[in-house]
């Protein structure tokens, strides 16, 4: 699958394919210096797989989470490549889930004002989602997100065979973001998410029909003006849970809980059916008020009021503004 970011003039492959971590070589030029930025939870043996394809590897390891992705670990990646004399020819890659992907590629963004960057996911949420489309970031001040930059990746390696090491929880967490496209966008694939009932069997046709829809979105608004927006359903209220609860819920949990209070009385329903069926929680047991507080401080809030996605009917989606007060009634 090619992306063809025209405004950019980026150009990049996604690569879908089993046991392509031990072929990266073959896909990307690791005849340089190469930083790894990976985190506790991934194998070690994944880190080693790549960095034996390097002619000279440096990795940065930091302790898995959301708190991780902040200014210190960002400036010490760059640390560690000023250290080593990294220059303009040479590369990062993340090997990881969301956190890699965003602080990787805002180092890779700042260094030297952009060297090259390669994302390979190692989670189902980075496959169908983060890993694409150039979004970098790192969370401060405790507003997640709120410092980064769009910069797009040279290459995209999904090796579905890195997914064996992940639990039930997090492959569920990161099947949100593909239920949160496929509400929004694709009626059939919502369609083929609710009647599957062999997820293992199911999982790599649903990452690589995500995919198509990812694609689609960040070709046409590489930048987030408008149509990108459609990717934020469930995150407004989503990331004020994920705030609040500081780590507790993963990421995609906070969303399916976002997604279930911005449909229609007829949608509803079905998205909370299909979030059940993967454990997801559907029920939000915070204060909206407090919520609403934290929501202020969004990148999406405007003049007091708060954008948000909406579902009218599977496989569509509207804008609205919605006021503070609006929000705090949401059921
Ligand atoms: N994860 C949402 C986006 O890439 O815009």
């Amino acid at each position: 699958m090619q992306i063809n970011i025209s405004s950019t003039k980026s150009y990049y492959e996604i690569t879908h394919e089993r046991g392509a971590l031990s072929k990266v070589a073959k896909i990307v030029d690791l005849d340089r210096k190469v930083m790894i930025v990976t985190d506790s939870g991934v194998p070690e043996e994944y880190a080693q797989t790549l960095s034996k394809q390097c002619k000279e590897a440096h990795i940065f390891c930091f302790e898995r989470g959301e708190q991780s992705k902040n200014i210190d670990n960002f400036l010490l990646i760059l640390k560690e490549m000023l250290k080593a004399s990294f220059t303009r020819k040479d590369l990062v890659i993340a090997l990881g889930g969301g956190v890699a992907g965003d602080m990787g590629a805002f180092a890779a963004s700042c260094y030297m004002r952009g060297i090259d960057f390669v994302n390979i996911p190692t989670t189902v949420l980075s496959m169908v989602d983060s890993s694409i489309g150039g979004k970098t970031a790192v969370d401060f001040e405790g507003v997640k997100n709120v410092v980064g930059s769009f910069f797009q990746p040279k290459a995209v390696i999904e090796d579905f065979d890195l997914l064996k090491s992940l639990d039930k929880r997090q492959i569920s967490a990161g099947l949100t973001e593909a239920i949160k496209m496929a509400a929004t966008c694709d009626k059939e694939l919502f369609e083929f998410i609710e009647k599957s009932n062999d997820l293992d069997k199911d999982l790599e046709e649903i990452i690589i029909r995500a995919n198509a829809i990812k694609k689609m979105v960040v070709e046409e608004d590489p930048t987030e003006k408008g149509l990108r927006k459609v990717l934020n359903f469930g995150h407004t209220i989503g990331h004020a849970i994920e705030s609040k609860h500081n780590g507790e819920l993963l990421h995609g949990e906070c969303v399916a809980l976002g997604m279930t209070l911005l449909c229609s009385e007829k949608v509803k329903p079905r998205i909370v059916k299909v979030l059940e069926k993967y454990n997801l929680p559907t029920l939000i047991n915070d204060n909206m008020e407090e919520l609403s507080e934290i929501m202020k401080h969004d990148k999406k809030a405007k003049k007091g009021n708060i954008s948000v996605v909406y579902c009218p009917e599977i496989g569509s989606y509207e804008f609205k503004d919605m006021t503070i007060d609006e929000i705090t009634k949401l059921k």
